[in-house]
């Protein structure tokens, strides 16, 4: 099993964010998680598409371009899908409550070229995935409510990746395309051994990365946590 630390700009210093990006990723981070909140499907309000044009530069790990991974927040959706996909967006995900036509939305973000998520609240039912893994390249089980850096893990998300992880693996058997199973919120080192033991690959880490210390040993002690897996 591949596994991917994916930083979540949300606990990042804004007035410094490339700094940030380039330093996340020289400390051994994988993907950069960008979060992107309207205040209106969420109760905050963050960044958007020029934003991450302005860190996709920045997002540069061993000379090469790092995935940058946007999580949408927002409702609507489709409307700002192509101007992200623009700003040089890798992977961009989305909640099927904030889309009228989930089925339309992941076929216009491979369509943008690129990876195409659904992302599931902790009360989100899994049937969400029912007629649509085909077009999936990444499944996001959220373990907190959106909005938010900082809160605490809710448990309930270990027992619905135990449960995501038959699917892919499942659809995988089948012939089925790669799926990444990415888990967001409350992510810390002390918690993420379970949470790659419930089937999680790729996990997002805002507070428990960013913030004052060394994120090169904050991530070095996620992956040997990992590596107990
Ligand atoms: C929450 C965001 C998360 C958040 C994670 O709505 O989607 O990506 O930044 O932050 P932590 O790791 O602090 O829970
Ligand atoms: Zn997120």
């Amino acid at each position: 099993m591949t596994f991917r630390i994916a930083p979540s700009i949300l606990s990042a210093d804004f007035a410094r964010l490339g700094e940030e990006v380039r330093n996340v990723l020289a400390a051994g981070a994988d993907v950069v998680h960008f979060d992107v909140m309207d205040n209106h499907y969420v109760p905050n309000l963050t960044v958007g598409p020029m934003v991450c044009e302005a860190v996709r530069p920045h997002a540069v790990k061993d000379g090469r371009p790092a995935p940058i991974d946007v999580h949408l927040m927002v409702r609507p959706v489709d409307r700002i899908v192509p101007d992200f996909a623009k700003a040089g967006a890798d992977i961009i995900s989305f909640h099927p409550e904030a889309s009228d036509h989930v089925d339309r939305t992941l076929g216009l973000i491979r369509e943008c070229g690129c990876k195409a998520g659904l992302v599931l609240n902790p009360a989100t039912p899994l049937h969400h995935l029912d007629h649509v893994m085909d077009r999936l390249d990444l499944i996001l089980i959220m373990s907190v409510n959106p909005g938010y850096g900082g809160q605490k893990f809710i448990a309930q998300a270990l027992a619905k990746l135990r449960a995501v992880r038959e699917r892919i693996d499942a659809h995988r058997a089948g012939g089925g395309q790669e799926i990444w199973l990415e888990v967001d919120g409350g992510v810390k080192v002390d918690n993420i051994r379970a949470i790659g033991a419930a089937g999680a690959d790729t996990f997002v880490a805002g507070s428990a990365i960013f913030g004052p210390g060394d994120y090169a040993a904050k991530i070095a002690a996620m992956r040997a946590e990992l590596a107990a897996v």
